[in-house]
């Protein structure tokens, strides 16, 4: 086996999205722009209300997945599909954006923590113009895998013969987030070639003899397996992975395609009322 040890490690930069959110980004920032197959890591989390209450009003989406992950708080998703979510704490909601989504998140809370992440996967160019797709997952839904010490919720692929409630074809993503007792080490196969990435978002691990601050990305160099140990405190984190796609990326904001014209032909179609091709019933009521 060889052990994949820590090739980069990314702070969070603050950044305000949708009608002023602060998020804490880590792909997608200048530091890392991409990490192929993933686009996007937001991680948004605060027990303030004026950093979240704006919410994300109505903005459209083209040619990738967002895969939100709440830990905890209480948001409404409605979306261009017809489609109205109530995402709550320990749910997941998988949005397949691809040739055009417009959605809105807005908070369903006034006051306590709001927290999770959301993350972008790209699709591969043969899918970027296909039927958008939704699926929300509860809580209950999410399996959970319970070891001494350890708690795995598996959001996609696989982990102790149990599997995710997501599975992506193209990419074959894995995400699992886990929570360890401390000085306790959690280790798993993966596969070489796919690209992998730890977040931590409580406590404190390393990997190997690297120290993976909160609030860090750590990008894993290639290898067939991780091994991470959790601190004095514990650590909760986010193991994601995934094949790359390794095709051109052309992104502007909320689109992302494969060339100019297409990014050209998204918003031509976005101002132009086209970029939503099939439109949700509207009854009016
Ligand atoms: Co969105």
């Amino acid at each position: 086996m060889v052990q994949r040890t820590v090739s980069r490690l990314i702070p969070a930069i603050e950044v305000t999205e949708g009608a002023g959110v602060t998020v804490h980004r880590t792909i997608g920032t200048p530091a890392l722009k991409s990490l192929d197959p993933f686009l996007m890591l937001d991680h948004f989390g605060s027990e303030d209300p004026d950093d979240y209450i704006a919410g994300f009003p109505d903005h459209p989406h083209r040619g990738f997945i967002t895969f939100t992950y709440m830990l905890d708080g209480h948001m409404e998703h409605r979306d261009s599909m017809g489609n109205r979510g109530d995402l709550r704490a320990g749910g997941a909601q998988w949005m397949k954006a691809a040739s055009g989504v417009i959605h809105s998140e807005m908070p369903k809370q006034t006051q306590g923590r709001m927290r999770g992440f959301q993350l972008w996967i790209n699709l591969p160019a043969t899918e970027k113009m296909s039927d958008p797709a939704y699926q929300e997952f509860s809580p209950e839904a999410i399996p959970e895998v319970q070891e001494a010490g350890r708690r795995v919720r598996l959001l996609a692929g696989e982990y102790a013969g149990q599997r995710g409630v997501v599975d992506d074809p193209n990419t074959d993503v894995r995400y699992l987030d886990v929570a360890l007792d401390a000085n306790v080490a959690f280790s798993l196969p993966l596969p070489v070639g796919q690209v992998a990435f730890l977040y931590v978002y409580e406590g404190n691990a390393r990997v190997g003899a690297t120290a993976l601050p909160r609030h860090h990305l750590a990008v894993l160099a290639e290898g067939d397996a991780v091994e991470l140990l959790a601190g004095a405190e514990g650590a909760r984190f986010i193991l994601v992975a995934g094949h790359p796609l390794k095709e051109p990326v052309v992104q502007y904001g909320p689109f992302v395609m494969n060339t100019r014209e297409e990014i050209e032909q998204a918003f031509a179609d976005y101002r132009e009322g086209r970029l939503v091709r099939k439109k949700a019933a509207m009854t009016g009521a």
